[in-house]
């Protein structure tokens, strides 16, 4: 039976539009999961939108609309972006779908009956003027005022319901201590570990103020308040309980970013151990973006909105933007958007894949009446060698790199072959070998060419699906939706007597405005 993976990114706050940030989670998650299902996993690929909270109500109350006319607009617009940018998800989420409120009203249920849910009393700072919670160190950051008015917060309590998390802290420690794998990167793992280790309190899961949201099944007057809520989407998506129906769980990532680790990595474990549901294998939590070296802020001007990365996509091509983004910095370090770097990756994957391919084709297609020749493994140099040795060592190394999760190797692999494939044309120079006695040499040399460049594409489908599948669509190798990579590679190994197309620039570079 086929290895299931099933990945998941956070689920979004519909209170905005989508931006680079939500892109970016997504794009890794789509390209980890093209991957598994070209290597022959069976994929399930789930996003969504966090719909419940105050936040939702803020900015509904702002725009002068209901929560629900908001999340269903906004849901809207990160669906309609996922789809644009050629995401593969499985499914989308919403937490106001009667699916999820339903499991999640049973999740409760269950942690209520083990004694898990207690009520108790919440105590904590009140903005009377913003009407708005304020934590202790925010608290205390601002002197006990209100960071608006600057009037003295109110020390309020309330009753709520608690989540019994102390219980399971130990056992979280241990598993976190016992699976390296289980947090990644290691020095946000450690982190965490020494956050833990200072000891936590139990966990406020309601509100009673609040009425955007799922009500406690067993006190209708509470609401409940965002995590419990959030987190279990990973579950409530594949069915209650998880792993009854289609066996995805317990998931095998869940990529996030860097700021919401310790929910992911405390309040989940501990919820699905009171549960008695199995943990997820892998946490991953990756940097945060910034605009030009600067924090990116709507009020400097300096967002990187879906529009402006829509119109680096009309200009350089999606994939162009893809690439970029994945080879912007190691994964899990955090990133920062640049133009002239953007620029700067367009040109490496013009220069690279893209030439290299133009120039085979074009060759092949002088000398060779646009069809590759059958290579003659008795007729073969060390310089050919060399490089189908390369060509065939990519796969092992992109299994490696998309395992430990290093995206930016697993995108800047493939462009290293590619680099290696000009070097070869170079070095070898089947242009100049106009004698007819060099005329063999050069059907070799084009052919060893065509293959590796063949090889190029392939490792590149999870990072540019469309210019990969177009390259190899170029060179006779058609990519079913359901293409496998050990069969791609297998048709870039025997590609002696395919039909090339005429060839088309991959990435134009984009004229100068004037
Ligand atoms: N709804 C919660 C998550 C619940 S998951 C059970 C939430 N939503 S969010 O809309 O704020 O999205 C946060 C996620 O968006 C981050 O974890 C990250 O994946 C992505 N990013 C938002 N801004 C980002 C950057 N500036 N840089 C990189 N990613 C960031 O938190």
């Amino acid at each position: 039976m086929a290895e299931r993976f099933y990945i998941t990114t956070p689920i979004y706050y519909p209170n905005g539009e989508p931006h680079l940030g939500h892109l970016y989670t997504t794009l890794c998650a789509d390209t980890v999961a093209r991957y598994m299902r070209l290597t022959g996993r069976e994929v399930f690929f789930l996003t969504g939108t966090d719909e419940h909270g105050v936040k939702m109500v803020k900015s509904a109350a702002e725009e002068g609309i209901t929560p629900d006319q908001l999340a269903d607009r906004n849901a809207r617009v990160f669906q309609d972006t996922f789809q644009r940018w050629n995401i593969t998800n499985d499914d989308f989420i919403r937490t106001t779908q009667p699916r999820h409120k339903t499991a999640v009203a049973e999740i409760v249920r269950r942690l209520v009956a083990s004694g898990d849910i207690y009520l108790g009393t919440y105590e904590g700072w009140y903005d009377e003027g913003q009407e708005e919670f304020v934590t202790e160190s925010n608290a205390k950051a601002q002197d006990y005022r209100s960071a608006i008015s600057g009037r003295p917060l109110t020390r309020y309590s309330e009753a709520t319901y608690f989540f019994r998390l102390s219980r399971y802290v130990p056992r979280v420690i241990e598993h976190i201590e016992r699976n390296p794998e289980f947090v990644q990167p290691e020095s946000r793992r450690n982190e965490v570990l020494s956050k833990l280790r200072m000891g936590v309190d139990d966990l406020s899961i309601s509100r009673p103020s609040l009425k955007w949201g799922i009500p406690m099944p067993n006190d209708p007057g509470h609401v409940l308040y965002v995590w419990i809520d959030a987190l279990s989407n990973y579950v409530t998506a594949l069915g209650m309980p998880p792993g009854d129906g289609r066996g995805y769980w317990p998931a095998s990532l869940h990529l996030i970013g860097k700021e919401i680790l310790w929910f992911h990595a405390v309040y989940w474990p501990a919820m699905l151990l009171a549960l008695g549901w199995e943990l997820p294998r892998r946490l991953f939590a990756h940097g945060w973006w910034t605009a030009e070296g600067k924090k990116m802020s709507k009020s400097m001007g300096n967002f990187i909105d879906i529009a402006r990365l829509d119109r680096y996509a009309q200009v350089y091509s999606q994939d162009a933007v893809r690439y970029y983004l994945l080879r912007a910095a190691p994964f899990g370090s955090d990133l920062d958007f640049a133009e002239a770097d953007f620029v700067k990756a367009f040109n490496e994957l013009a220069d690279l894949p893209g030439n290299a391919l133009n120039r085979v084709i074009r060759m092949l297609g002088t000398y060779e009446g646009a069809r590759v020749p059958e290579i003659d493994p008795t007729a073969l140099h060390d310089l050919d060698r060399q490089l189908l040795t390369q060509a065939d060592a990519l796969p092992g190394a992109l299994e490696r790199a998309y395992g430990q999760l290093e995206l930016q190797a697993a995108a800047t692999l493939p462009m290293e072959l590619a680099r290696a494939v000009n070097g070869y044309i170079e070095a070898t120079a089947p242009f100049k070998m106009k004698d007819p006695a060099m005329h063999g040499r050069r059907r070799t040399v084009l052919a060893v060419a065509a293959r590796a460049i063949a090889s190029v594409f392939v490792g590149l489908l999870p990072v540019t699906p469309a210019k990969a599948a177009d390259g190899l669509g170029q060179l006779g190798i058609s990519v079913g939706p359901r293409g496998q990579l050990a069969d791609l590679l297998e048709r870039a190994r025997s590609l002696g007597g395919s039909v090339l197309r005429a060839p088309v620039p991959l990435f134009p570079k984009p004229q100068p405005q004037p």
